[in-house]
């Protein structure tokens, strides 16, 4: 990969790429971003993207394409059945991954949908490193119950530890041996672990679960939708695959899980998703419900063009100076951060920055949702939307009570190549401020909870009127600038 040192010594990351398609932001002056945040029921999810200066929340599905996958899109051949575009799609993976079959779906949740369907019969464990919101939800919701068997750094906010996605080996011999195989459904391993921190395993990880799940005949599944930075990692902190190319290091991961899936939202910077897998009975036992749920065989609910896009997209992840530039990027947010005694979670991971929401507002109570609240506080004082990851993505128990998150998180997160170096430094400056004016910001209650993923659609209000104080001392601090 190519490594650009200073001649300053100082250290900043380097794009492998020019910027060649723009789209104009606005930043609304604080007193309209105050009007938006109130119409959005202060959940960063209901603002419209409008009203937004830098859009963090989430890369899935806003990546920016390359000039070779917007081109690919034009010869996107369109047929219900059998397109050629599939089968352009179907070889890239088949080349990627090596195994023989795929079963698309229109985003990675749907192959949660049928993996949950397929292979969960109610009361079954799903153990895994750790959960992500969708595929919770769905495992649940057919019964399944899900066990996080992350290592203990994994949920430490900051560490040492390069690979705090893994599994703990140790916990998990116990817990296969103690629940019995016939009572685990599958065992999940999510790549570039998103909700704590966008934190990847090590290949030598996944390849003991696998030796594990062989011995005692359980299916291991890869969610591959963040494996481009996991990748990366691999690569980069692995010393013993330092040498190998990133094509053979995801050749090595195919083989020791049984199915993969993915979000073509961000594995291969598009929109879909799909299953795949070497076992003809594993295929056989997943492919009556694509057709039912998703669309036909040769298309599963994606547009051509997108299969299209996904196709290069793939590609490209095989390609160090294109999957480098989120990690680098976020190493500069996050030590950036860091060094102003912004709490945030160590070490840098791919996905974005997080926020330890629960450290920066410490006088927040747990209940009244601090990372909510920071979400809100850090629209508020910058247009940056990012994502409350804590308790407000949980979802409470039957009986009512609210299970607090383990990690009370705010998520920034990075879409690949979208952000140039000075937008991240005037967001860092912005999150400096509030650092230091903290004190000011309150928690905030429910004006209408649903019941599930209650994250993507409630609205709240602030416990008290902090908000009003906040915007005094920005105009007191930053006179009218915007
Ligand atoms: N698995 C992981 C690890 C994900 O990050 C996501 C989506 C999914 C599965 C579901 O895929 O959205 O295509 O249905 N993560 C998005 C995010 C929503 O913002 O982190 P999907």
């Amino acid at each position: 990969m190519s490594k650009v040192t200073y001649y300053s010594g100082q250290a900043f990351p380097m794009e492998m790429h020019k910027v060649r398609i723009i789209q104009k932001l606005t930043l609304l002056p604080i007193e309209e971003r105050l009007r938006a945040i109130e119409g959005a029921g202060y959940n960063t999810f209901l603002l419209q993207n409008n009203d937004v200066f830098l859009d963090m929340l989430t890369d899935s599905g806003v990546n920016a394409m390359s000039d070779i996958q917007q081109a690919s899109m034009l010869i996107a051949d369109d047929a219900y059945a059998g397109s050629a575009t599939f089968t352009r799609l179907h070889k890239k993976l088949q080349e990627i991954f090596g195994m023989e079959y795929f079963l698309p779906t229109h985003q990675g949740r749907a192959a949660e949908h049928i993996l949950s369907r397929a292979y969960i019969t109610p009361g079954q464990a799903v153990p895994m490193n750790y959960h992500f919101t969708t595929a919770k939800a769905h495992i649940t919701e057919v019964g399944g119950e899900v066990v996080e068997l992350v290592s203990p750094d994994g949920v430490a906010v900051t560490s040492d530890n390069l690979f705090k996605g893994n599994v703990d080996m140790e916990a998990a011999e116990r817990f296969v041996a103690e629940r019995g195989a016939e009572n685990i459904a599958f065992f999940r391993m999510e790549a570039g672990t998103n909700l704590i921190g966008g934190q990847p395993y090590s290949l030598a990880n996944q390849r003991a679960v696998y030796e594990l799940c062989q011995k005692n005949n359980i299916k291991l599944i890869m969610d591959a939708s963040l494996l481009a930075d996991n990748l990366y990692f691999i690569k980069e902190r692995e010393p013993e695959f330092a040498d190998w190319s990133v094509a053979d290091i995801c050749l090595a991961l195919a083989e020791a899980c049984d199915i993969i899936y993915f979000s073509g939202r961000k594995l291969g910077f598009g929109r879909g998703g799909g299953i795949c897998t070497n076992s003809q009975e594993i295929y056989n036992e997943l492919r009556a419900w694509v057709p039912l749920f998703e669309g036909f065989l040769t298309y599963g609910g994606m547009s051509v063009r997108e299969m299209e896009a996904i196709t290069v997209g793939l590609d490209e992840t095989l390609d160090e100076d294109m999957i480098n530039q989120g990690p680098l990027f976020i190493k500069h947010f996050v030590e950036e951060m860091d060094r102003r005694h912004i709490p945030v979670i160590t070490p840098p991971g791919g996905l974005g920055a997080h926020i330890d929401a629960r450290r920066f507002l410490d006088h927040v109570d747990d209940h009244d949702y601090p990372s909510g609240a920071l979400a809100s506080a850090v629209y508020l004082t910058s247009g940056v939307r990012g994502m409350e990851r804590g308790t407000l993505s949980e979802q409470r128990e039957e009986d009512g009570t609210e299970p607090i998150a383990q990690m009370e998180l705010l998520r920034l997160a990075l879409p690949r190549r979208v952000f140039t170096l000075s937008q991240v430094q005037y967001a860092i400056d912005r999150i400096h401020w509030l650092h230091d004016n903290r004190r000011l910001v309150g928690g905030l209650e429910w004006i209408d909870e649903p019941p599930i993923l209650r994250f993507f659609y409630g609205t709240l209000r602030p416990k008290g009127d902090w908000q009003h104080a906040l915007v005094a001392k920005f105009r007191q601090d930053f006179g009218d600038s915007l």
